[in-house]
């Protein structure tokens, strides 16, 4: 038998619980131990709820309690949710956890205590929500060296951008409107800069590389400066626009990381990627590309994703799941020696002189409200940077052009 406790009762911590008792049999079955849960810890109280009779308080009687074999993480920040799986992890209890921050700063430390302690820290859910995509990296295509991963990783600005093309509507609208709707957070930041994407695809490129990415160092540019204006000239074009963040292994051994809007051809399978859906490209050396999709947020899909680790952790009760994520730290290529063909939004009189500095690009015929668009040849970033900023505010948008 193995008890689980689980540490959060909102959102996800609450789907926990009811992945669990729904669908008890099968879990217990597939963990070959019986598996229930005995514990819900939270600061409130629920009066009413199915399980209030599991609630508690003090974190201590969780860690003390030798019956308790997994523990799900799904309380959200870096302050107590790092202190409690650290003392879970060396009371040898394996944690299971959906909280990509916790994961993206302290990943390799927390892997190390698990090992150490013969236990196991697990966080399917963390990248993706309810898409597998941390196991099918580390288990599925674990004899690939792996080239790239490229994907739309947040559900929130996926939506957001989805309405702003179907609408015609701006951003801050549409981000009011997703508000309503309770898919994007009151304070939406962590989303619309990009700051959730970058923790994701610093998760992924670090189980690519075996060593740890730091997401503080990866070059992260969110949606917030997209306008319609811009979705309404990219559609003429045949374009869309989404936010991807890219992992690209280099032949010197560096990796190129970065988490950015782009303008993306409307015939690639990630323009058809909608609302709040997520999409990851994985290519390796030996299968070429593989993608996946699904619900990259929600209550029943991420829960489903912890409820998958705490079977895997409930199978290898007194054991480590090995991790292939080392402290050391992955070496990350400049972006400014990257090239991109740029989508240059511009004051229609300024056109002639973006076309002298970026000559040979494709001049869209298309002029709207005094503003024109040209798309640059591929030109490295800081020396788009440099010519750029000669057009002073004549330049009233640029967005990088996917592939
Ligand atoms: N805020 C995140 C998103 C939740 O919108 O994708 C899932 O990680």
């Amino acid at each position: 038998m193995v008890k689980v406790a689980v540490l959060g009762y909102g959102t996800v911590g609450s789907g926990v619980v009811q992945v669990i008792k729904d669908n008890n049999e099968l879990v217990s079955k597939r963990s070959g131990t019986e598996v229930d849960v005995k514990y819900i810890l939270d600061l409130r109280e629920f009066p009413g709820d199915p399980y209030e009779s599991l609630v508690i308080h003090d974190f201590n009687t969780i860690v003390a309690d030798p019956e308790i074999g997994v523990v799900c993480e799904t309380m959200g920040g870096v302050g107590a949710a790092y202190a409690f799986t650290k003392q879970c992890l060396e009371a040898g209890k394996s944690v299971c956890t959906s909280n990509k921050e916790l994961v993206a700063k302290h990943g390799p430390e927390l892997l190390e205590i698990a090992k150490a302690n013969n236990c196991s820290y697990l966080f399917e859910a963390s990248v993706g929500g309810g898409i597998p995509i941390i196991r099918p990296i580390m288990d599925a295509l674990c004899a690939e060296k792996i080239e790239s991963i490229l994907g739309i990783l947040n559900g929130t600005t996926n939506y957001i951008l989805t309405k702003m093309e179907q609408e015609g509507a701006d951003f801050d609208a549409v981000l009011k409107e997703a508000q309503a709707l309770g898919y994007a957070e009151r304070d939406p930041s962590a989303d619309i800069e990009g700051h959730d994407a970058c923790r994701k695809i610093a998760i992924l490129s670090s189980l690519m590389t075996g060593k740890n990415v730091d997401s503080e160092k990866v070059y992260t540019e969110g949606i917030t400066k997209i306008t319609a204006e811009d979705f309404a000239f990219a559609k003429e074009a045949g374009y869309t626009i989404k936010i991807l963040g890219v992992s690209e292994a280099k032949e010197d051994g560096s990796t190129l990381i970065y988490v950015s809007p782009f303008l993306i051809n409307k015939a690639h399978p990630l323009a058809m990627v909608n609302d709040v859906f997520n999409a990851i490209f994985v290519t390796g050396n030996m299968v070429g590309d593989t993608m996946y999709y699904g619900k990259g947020a929600g209550k029943l899909p991420t829960a489903s994703a912890v409820v998958a680790d705490v079977i895997d952790a409930a199978r290898h009760i007194g054991k480590n799941i090995p991790c292939y994520w080392d402290a050391q730290s992955a070496k990350l290529a400049e972006l400014d020696d990257v090239s991109h063909k740029f989508f240059v939004r511009i004051k229609s009189e300024k056109l002639y002189e973006l076309e002298n500095l970026f000559p040979g690009g494709e001049e869209l015929d298309m002029a709207f409200g005094g503003q024109r668009v040209y798309i640059t040849p591929e030109v490295n970033e800081k020396e788009f940077r440099t010519a750029a900023e000669k057009l002073g505010d004549g330049l009233l948008g640029r967005i990088r052009v996917y592939g």
